[in-house]
Parts: structure tokens; C-alpha cells; sequence
């Protein structure tokens, strides 16, 4: 099948992200926690991250890099007609960070809701939005990636406070006009082993209590181990199946966008899908791994840097918390 039997679907009409201001390197960290840059860089890649203030939270960064992506998109508030964010870490339960950001905006009474699919949630909402825009009922999407994870870091889990970074990317999608278009998706989960990467704290489940505050429940727990292994393998089976879904192969790939979690885990995936490393486009070492905003934060400093040429075909491919997983193909 080749890409022209395609009923085309959305283009990217805008790209934008912010990160908060304040960097914290490796050594800086060190002095907070029993761990060293020579282990964070060896194990991870990561030498710096972002973190925002006390007084900022998802939706001010998500704010920040929506107006970035209107503006490059050439569109108003008004233009809008949907709103989705993904996020882990929404300001509150409810009301959703979309509706925060809708009112900030100046966005009109259109459409606003949040989704949870962790550091696969860019994906799956550009997903969503494109299956809302091909409906015709739709024709502007903002979509949003958007993370505080260091409201949910614990400090004293050297094993995973080194990993995480703040930030925010957002994407401007529409039926018709100039720019990337959306040519492919594939995004699946698997529920059997929640507990790999898990905020136990704070839902229904375990409600916030003085024992799941002791237990120190309200951050984030990970199997690194296994979830470094099941990342590998997902993200290259989501890519192999989208590619060949769509009449492609691994060689007719351009640039890759892999969620930014881990140089390891990259490379391991270069490997598996035997696609050369200088394909991928890597920005985890100045920000950490920023969950559902890592690919449009990626994506906007890759497209910013002209990195992309016309023509060219471009993979999205994200894994996170549940376990899920999601690929997306891009035409340059
Ligand atoms: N600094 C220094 N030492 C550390 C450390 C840190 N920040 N974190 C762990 N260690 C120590 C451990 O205590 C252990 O010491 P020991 O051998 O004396 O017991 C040793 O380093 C190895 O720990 P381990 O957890 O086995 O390391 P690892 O090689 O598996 O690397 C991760 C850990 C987290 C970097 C790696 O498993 C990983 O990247 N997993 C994927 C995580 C991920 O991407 N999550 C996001 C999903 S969206």
C-alpha cells in the first residue's frame, strides 16, 4: 500500500514548547542526593534538567508553550475549536488542565478535556485529534503535552528523582493548509502489571490519608529494570507494525522522535530497529525525561532547528506508564 491511498489525514499547522527557567545540573543534584554525574550521564544521558518554581504549575507551562504554538501556527484563540491535553500531572484531579488553559487562552466554549496516557499521552491525544478532525466536526486542535513531575518526585528515591524534568510542548492541528501531515498511528497498552511505574497515592484506591503520606505514596514509583526492557520492546513492535501498516519500511524512515527517556534506551532501540543512531533526535540530556511533553518539546527544537526537510517521512514513538505505547508517522 502506498502512502498516495492514504485518505489524508491532519497537518500540523504550528509547533511550540516552553521549559521553566531554572536548569539543574547533575552536580547540583548531587548535593541534594546520594548519586554523582558520572553515574546519571552513564546510566541515562541526562546532565541537566528544568525544573519549574513553587508557584508554577502544568497549566502555566502548558499556557506558555500553546501561545508559542498559536503564534507559530499563525492562528488566534478564536480559531480554535478543541483543546486536549495530555498530562500526569494535571493541576488538580479536576477541573482538567485543558479547561485552565482554554479560559487563559481566550479560547471560546469549544471542546476541553484532559487524557492520561503517560509519557505516550502526546501521541495518543495527536491521535484522538485527528480522529476528531477527520469527523468534520472539528477543524483546529490544540493539542498539549504538558508535566510538573517534580511535584511528584520523592526526593529520597535516588533511583528515579534523577530521572524526571519539567516542561511543556503543544501542537496545532488542522484539516487542511501547509505542514507536516499525520499519516499513521498506532497506540496500544497493556494493563497486566500496573505497578511497573505507578503513583499508588491519591486516587480513589488510596485516597490521601496521614498513612499514605507516611508511605510517602504520592510519588512516583518505577521498576526501572523492566520498564527499561519493555520500552525497547514496545516502542520497536509499535514502529515495526505502523511502518509496515503503512507499505513502509525502517529504511525509508528520515527522523526519528523517540520519548526522551533514556540515551540507553534509544540506542537499544536504534539497534533493534536497525535504524542508524544519527537518525534519532535527542534533546534528553539538557531536560530529563519530561513524560508527555518530551516528543513536542523534541519536536519543536528539531523543527525550529530546520532539521526536517520537505518530503521527508518522520516517525514519532513514545512507551510509558501502564505499560502504553503509541507511533505516530509524520510527512514532512
Ligand atoms: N546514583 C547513584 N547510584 C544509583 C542511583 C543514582 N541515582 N540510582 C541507583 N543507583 C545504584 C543502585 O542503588 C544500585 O546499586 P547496588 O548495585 O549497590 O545495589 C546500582 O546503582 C544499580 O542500580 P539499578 O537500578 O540496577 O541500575 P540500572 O542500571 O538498572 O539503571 C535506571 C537504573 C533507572 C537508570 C534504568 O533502569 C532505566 O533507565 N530504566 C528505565 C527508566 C525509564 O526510562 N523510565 C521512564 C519510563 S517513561
Amino acid at each position: 500500500m502506498s502512502i498516495e491511498s492514504h485518505k489524508p489525514t491532519s497537518i500540523i499547522s504550528g509547533v511550540g514548547s516552553y521549559v521553566p527557567s531554572q536548569v539543574v545540573d547533575n552536580v547540583t543534584l548531587s548535593k541534594k542526593v546520594d548519586t554523582s554525574d558520572e553515574w546519571i550521564r552513564s546510566r541515562t544521558g541526562i546532565k541537566q534538567r528544568r525544573f519549574a518554581t513553587e508557584k508554577e504549575a502544568t497549566s502555566d507551562l502548558a499556557f506558555i508553550a500553546s501561545q508559542n504554538a498559536l503564534s507559530d501556527a499563525g492562528k488566534k484563540p478564536n480559531d480554535i475549536d478543541l483543546v486536549i491535553v495530555a498530562t500526569i500531572t494535571p493541576d488538580m484531579a479536576f477541573p482538567s488542565t485543558a479547561c485552565l488553559i482554554q479560559h487563559r487562552l481566550g479560547i471560546p466554549k469549544v471542546a476541553c478535556f484532559d487524557i492520561e496516557a503517560a509519557c505516550s499521552g502526546f501521541l495518543y491525544a495527536l491521535d484522538i485529534a485527528d480522529g476528531m478532525l477527520s469527523s468534520g466536526r472539528f477543524k483546529c486542535a490544540l493539542v498539549v503535552g504538558a508535566e510538573k513531575l517534580s511535584s511528584i518526585m520523592d526526593w529520597e528515591d535516588r533511583t528515579t528523582c534523577v530521572l524526571f524534568g519539567d516542561g511543556a510542548g503543544a501542537a496545532v492541528l488542522t484539516n487542511s493548509g501547509e505542514g507536516p501531515q499525520l499519516i499513521g498511528f498506532k497506540s496500544g497498552a497493556d494493563g497486566s502489571n500496573p505497578t511497573l511505574l505507578h503513583q499508588p497515592a491519591g486516587g480513589s484506591l488510596e485516597p490521601a490519608s496521614m498513612k499514605s503520606l507516611d508511605a510517602r505514596g504520592h510519588f512516583l514509583k518505577m521498576n526501572g529494570r523492566e520498564i527499561f526492557k519493555s520500552a525497547v520492546r514496545v516502542m520497536s513492535t509499535a514502529a515495526r507494525e505502523l511502518l509496515s501498516e503503512n507499505g513502509f519500511s525502517v529504511d525509508d524512515v528520515d527522523h526519528i522522535i523517540p520519548h526522551q527517556a533514556n540515551a540507553r534506551i534509544v540506542e537499544s532501540l536504534s539497534q533493534r530497529l536497525a535504524i542508524p543512531l544519527d537518525k534519532f533526535f535527542c534533546n534528553l540530556d539538557k531536560y530529563g525525561n519530561t513524560s508527555a511533553a518530551s516528543i513536542p518539546i523534541a519536536f519543536d527544537e528539531a523543527t525550529k532547528a530546520s532539521i526536517f526537510k520537505q518530503g521527508q517521512l518522520g516517525l514519532f514513538v513514545a512507551f510509558g506508564a501502564g505499560l502504553t505505547w503509541s507511533a505516530v508517522l509524520v510527512r514532512f
